[in-house]
């Protein structure tokens, strides 16, 4: 990929972006960096606040049910972050529905974890896809075992090293389609079972490039799809709020996978712990929040 063009006129302000690779640098420190300083105002708990000093607060057990009778659905699980959550989550006992777009390397996958002695299914998902969608809607519903944990975590990363004077807005619409429209069909289409059983635990798998608080230039549309997200976390927390349903956003950091790249300080595995974190809190857990290492960061 060559050097992007320089927007006429603001060519003095965007000298990063001559560089495409120096941008995606400056891009990917983004990701990693902590920003964790600020206390979010808005997070709210269904039972104790964090203890001071910003240490993980304690979550309850689950109640009822036990991990073991719990179910998951992660998205874009054949490689990566969402992987490593299929597995960590089976690893507790889950039993984690595996999809991907690709239902070959999804079945591949999904195998390779049951030879592990886990409980993974696959499914084909597309999350862009309305069909798709609602085949597996029906066979989750379908499914006695239902789904108690969603895991939006399938993405796009389509404007790397793009600036948003440049981006065109196929790139946009794209991006949007895959991370903003996907896991809002999701909800909208799991959460009236989950309410049905009064429990579930949804985890939108964002990223510190969508903080508002801080946020720079560059990669204007998964930015935008990433705080997108964000607003879907805060709205349908509010929404469900008190019906068992806990939904909070997170981010990995900046971790090694074909997104991240392979010069990222952090394994698949440190990027999805807090996933994991939120889809296995206790009744008392937070809602509304958006989180890194398990604790609090600002939008
Ligand atoms: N890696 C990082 O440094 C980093 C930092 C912050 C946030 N995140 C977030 O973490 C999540 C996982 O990222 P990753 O690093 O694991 O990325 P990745 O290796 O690129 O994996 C992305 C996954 O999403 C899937 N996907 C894309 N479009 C899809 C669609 N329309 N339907 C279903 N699946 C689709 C991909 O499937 P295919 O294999 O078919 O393409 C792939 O399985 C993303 O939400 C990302 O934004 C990552």
């Amino acid at each position: 990929m060559g050097a992007p063009p320089t927007p006429a006129g603001v060519g003095g302000a965007l000298p990063a972006l001559q560089d495409r690779s120096l941008h995606r640098t400056r891009v990917r420190h983004r990701f990693a960096r902590g920003g964790m300083g600020s206390p979010p105002l808005l997070v709210t708990w269904a039972g104790r606040a964090p203890r001071a000093g910003g240490e993980p607060f304690q979550v309850d057990a689950m109640p009822a049910r036990t991990p073991a009778q719990r179910s998951a659905l992660v998205t874009g699980a054949n490689r990566g972050i969402g992987f490593e959550i299929c597995r960590q989550l089976a690893v507790r006992g889950i039993r984690t529905l595996l999809t991907a777009r690709d239902e070959r390397k999804g079945r591949l996958v999904a195998e390779r974890l049951r030879r592990e002695g886990l409980d993974v299914r696959f499914h084909q998902l597309d999350v862009t896809d309305e069909g798709s969608i609602r085949r597996l809607v029906d066979f989750v519903g379908s499914d006695p075992g239902g789904v108690d944990i969603l895991v939006n975590n399938a993405a796009v990363y389509l404007d790397d090293g793009i600036a948003g004077l440049e981006v065109d807005l196929d790139t946009v619409r794209r991006t949007v389609e895959a991370n903003v429209y996907g896991p809002l069909r999701l909800c909208q289409a799991l959460i009236p079972l989950m309410r049905r059983r009064g429990y579930g635990r949804i985890v939108n798998v964002s990223s510190g490039s969508g903080q508002l608080s801080g946020m720079g230039g560059g990669s204007l549309a998964y930015r935008l799809s990433k705080a997108a997200l964000n607003v879907i976390t805060r709205v349908l927390a509010d929404e469900v709020r008190g019906t068992g349903i806990l939904v909070n956003s997170m981010c990995p950091g900046w971790v090694r996978t074909e997104m991240g790249g392979r010069h990222a300080p952090r394994s698949p595995e440190q990027g999805a712990d807090t996933a994991v974190y939120l889809a296995t809190l206790g009744e008392r857990g937070p809602t509304g929040g958006f989180f890194r290492d398990r604790k609090p960061i600002p939008w």
